[in-house]
């Protein structure tokens, strides 16, 4: 069977950025910005993000491109030993989707419940409640996972690319009116000010900005979906004429613009009704409805700002579930329909796990943490580093960068930049920073 294409490069960078963006840049973002330092963690971020984003965002679709499989069989082409990479990334990819459809739940929820009405009582005490209790929650969850399902089961190009074409602008005109009305708001620019101004009281010591760039560091790597061969199998549907370069600076551009608009929408918001921001549930969730009570046609901004949130995590959510699919697809020659299905029932059966870790597990910890914060930990602080690790050595040093810039080149076709950098950035700073910080993380943990 012949394997599936994007319809067009176009095509192709809507649906990475699509996955790019996500809870990460509304949720995360705004709040790791604001806390660690405001323009300073921002310079940190994007010295990090042209350093070690688009070297590996390249690696991944070149990889995915120059063999056209998924990710474990892309990286095994390279070396018939390596397979283990995309293996840790599919396995990434199943453990992040599977606490990233809990909270698409949640998301889908609090979507249906401004549109008919409001949270009754006090905001913040109706989320503990709502994701306190058994059933529901997994229900929703369950609800946003087969909608991922059935996306991912009309293929590349008729179901990922399709819907992401559709869901990324309605996302950013959504954003855009969100921006302008919280800029009216009476104590918006304290939200701005937290964002942007260089808050020098959180630097004070080489270990203050050890801890920034540890913290810029995991937020590239989880914000630009790197790390799990996402891109690798997004990459293996381009055709030779895509240029790679180009792309690899389009979408982190997008996807940091995505996220300071996230920081403009909802910081001043929070701000304006003398609340402190923080991560998480908690501001979406918690304070952002407790903004929404007090503001002018609030109940239409909810169902509006859930909507964007909705769309965001769909479109990278399906991301993660293709990576899974591919590989059922390649090495079993199952069914796309199957492959969807049977994917889609694990990740939500370990999400059931990650679903209870807020009610009825919330006391059965292991080492300190719930079911939940294992999820998260795996993902984001072992594989991730393991699949960007193992990424830039299989690149640098197995493949070549020679090999790596024919495939980005396209045979020559396109003129190439930064080359030095590149192969130094892949061979010897990436995978020392990487691992640096890998031991400081887990240090810091137990
Ligand atoms: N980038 C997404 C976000 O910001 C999450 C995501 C999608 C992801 N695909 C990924 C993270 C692959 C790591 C690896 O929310």
């Amino acid at each position: 069977m012949k394997r599936e294409q994007w319809s067009s490069n176009l095509g192709f960078l809507l649906a990475a950025a699509g996955s790019a963006v996500g809870l990460g840049n509304l949720w995360k973002f705004p709040y790791i910005a604001g806390s660690n330092g405001g323009a300073i963690f921002l310079v940190v971020y994007l010295i990090l993000l042209a350093l070690l984003g688009v070297p590996l965002l390249l690696s991944e679709m070149a990889v995915g491109r120059s063999t056209h499989k998924n990710a474990i069989d892309a990286c095994k082409a390279i070396h018939p030993k390596w397979g283990f990479v995309g293996g840790a990334g599919v396995l990434g990819a199943l453990i992040i989707l599977s606490y990233y459809s809990v909270i698409g739940g949640w998301v889908l929820k609090y979507f249906f419940l401004y549109l008919f009405g409001a949270p009754d009582g006090d905001a913040a005490a109706y989320f503990d409640q709502f994701s306190a209790r058994t059933a529901e929650p997994i229900l929703w969850h369950i609800g946003f996972g087969l909608i991922c399902v059935l996306i991912v089961s009309f293929g590349v190009s008729k179901g990922i690319e399709r819907v992401s074409k559709l869901f990324l602008p309605m996302l950013v005109v959504a954003l855009v009116i969100l921006v302008i009305y919280a800029m009216t708001l009476p104590g918006s620019m304290q939200g701005v000010k937290f964002l942007f101004f260089p808050d020098r009281t959180h630097v004070t010591s080489i270990g203050d900005l050890g801890t920034i760039i540890v913290r810029a560091m995991g937020q590239v790597f989880f914000s630009m979906s790197i790390g799990m061969g996402t891109l690798i199998t997004y990459g293996s549907y381009l055709d030779k004429n895509a240029n790679l370069q180009k792309n690899a600076i389009v979408i982190p551009i997008f996807d940091l613009l995505i996220a300071l608009l996230a920081g403009l929408a909802i910081l001043p918001c929070v701000f304006s009704v003398g609340m402190e921001p923080t991560a998480g549930s908690g501001l979406l969730f918690q304070a952002l409805p407790h903004v929404f009570e007090t503001m002018h046609f609030g109940r239409a901004f909810a169902v509006l700002f859930f909507a964007l949130v909705f769309f965001a995590a769909v479109t990278s959510a399906i991301s993660l579930l293709e990576s899974i699919v591919a590989f059922l697809i390649d090495r079993l020659h199952w069914k796309r329909q199957t492959a969807a299905l049977l994917s889609g029932a694990t990740f939500l059966l370990l999400g059931f796990g990650s679903s209870l870790s807020f009610g009825l597990w919330s006391d059965r910890t292991f080492l300190g943490l719930r079911f939940f914060d294992w999820m998260v930990f795996l993902s984001d602080n072992v594989l991730m580093p393991i699949g960007g690790f193992f990424l830039c050595i299989l690149v640098g040093y197995l493949w070549g960068v020679p090999n790596l810039l024919r495939e980005v080149s396209s045979g020559g076709r396109y003129h190439l930049h930064a080359t030095r950098t590149l192969r130094f950035v892949l061979r010897v700073l990436a995978p020392l920073m990487i691992a640096v910080i890998f031991v400081v993380s887990l240090a810091a943990m137990f």
